[in-house]
């Protein structure tokens, strides 16, 4: 039977969306021949609205902080709806410097952060240490953004295929190479990168090399916050699961190559063990490339696509996929039903890039 809608892409985004559209009484199918197997899978999962708020990028910051406010009820909803956890902790990120050099450049990002209203209180390091006691001795300074969240992705996503499952939602594994051959009364794509070809869309690959540690036998690891670093002008985060393992990334790079390279490798190991040295007795359990679908604004486009009637869009979510997930569910499960755009979704229409004007 046609379905009432079509998601192409089972991510975080492309399940969420299914969820929240069948929670609102439609019929819902979502394609993907290897589901969670795209940027989530590598993801770190920080839920970042303040550390990830960078000059001149106000209205994505506004969706950012927006969306992570949801981020407590729909993990609990979540949580009891698939009977499993995904992995949400609310112990905050502390962003710390290695160097005065560091410190001066972190001071400029957080000085504009706290310019907008954003909560990052800045520490010295005798507080960064009472906070992380495993901490280098060398660190010179910090801060401390209390909102900055992190959840599993990979936990999410088995979470969100329960879920949606339970509330009715199918998926086929089949790939989807061309829009017209879907039948649905709605077909959102939700394809992350795979939007490019699938729409026109200038949706384009940013690699990042990320590494997953684990902490000696079966411990967690010694740290319970995200740690965000500037080690000698090299940018990591650390983020410490209860499980024992610990994500390092993460390179940024424009370009599509999945090699894993000895040299990013060095930097991140360098920068995280400069940071917290227990790292270096940690077993290095994987290293992974996945890539980010970029935008030239940076910010994500959801919405009608212009020209095709009954298609919608929501991707591009760049750095920001797995906080920016229950908002975009929400959004886009409303546009859906009442064929109406929340007015919070004027900034980030496909309109932006195509040059239909409809
Ligand atoms: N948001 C983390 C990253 O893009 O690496």
């Amino acid at each position: 039977m046609r379905p009432d809608v079509a998601v192409v892409g089972a991510g975080p985004i492309g399940l969420a969306i299914a969820w929240r559209c069948a929670a609102r009484g439609m019929s819902v199918v979502v394609h993907d021949p290897a589901p969670g197997s795209g940027a989530s899978d590598v993801a770190a999962g920080m839920l970042a609205p303040v550390a990830e708020a960078y000059f001149g990028e106000e209205e994505l910051t506004s969706l950012l902080v927006a969306s992570a406010a949801r981020w407590p009820g729909f993990a609990d909803e979540l949580s009891r709806a698939a009977g499993a956890e995904v992995g949400y902790r609310t112990d905050g990120t502390l962003v710390v410097a290695l160097t005065s050099d560091d410190v001066a450049e972190a001071e400029r990002l957080w000085t504009y952060q706290r310019g907008l209203g954003l909560p990052i209180s800045v520490l010295r390091p005798a507080d960064l240490r009472a906070r992380e006691p495993g901490l280098s001795p060398r660190v010179r300074g910090g801060g401390y953004a209390p909102d900055d969240h992190q959840v599993d992705p990979r936990r999410l996503v088995v979470a969100l295929r329960v879920a949606a499952a339970r509330a009715g939602v199918r998926v086929e594994p089949t790939a989807v190479t061309d829009l017209s051959t879907v039948d649905a009364g709605v077909v959102v794509v939700a394809a992350g990168l795979g939007a490019a070809a699938l729409t026109g869309l200038p949706v384009r690959p940013v690699k990042g090399q990320v590494l997953r540690l684990r902490a000696p036998d079966g411990a967690p690891p010694g740290f319970r916050h995200v740690i965000r670093g500037y080690a000698d002008q090299r940018h990591v985060y650390l983020v410490p699961r209860t499980d024992g393992e610990v994500v390092v990334g993460a390179t940024v790079e424009e370009r599509l190559d999945d090699t894993v390279t000895a040299g990013a490798v060095l930097d991140l190991l360098r920068a995280a063990t400069d940071l917290l040295p227990e790292i270096a007795e940690y077993q290095l359990t994987e290293t992974r490339v996945g890539w980010r679908p970029g935008t030239p604004d940076n910010a994500p486009i959801i919405g009608a696509l212009p020209g095709r009637p009954g298609v919608v869009v929501a991707t591009g979510h760049y750095r920001h996929g797995i906080v920016l997930t229950p908002l975009t569910a929400d959004l886009v499960a409303d546009l859906v039903s009442t064929g109406v755009p929340d007015p919070a979704l004027d900034p980030f229409g496909p309109a932006r890039f195509t040059t239909d004007p409809n």
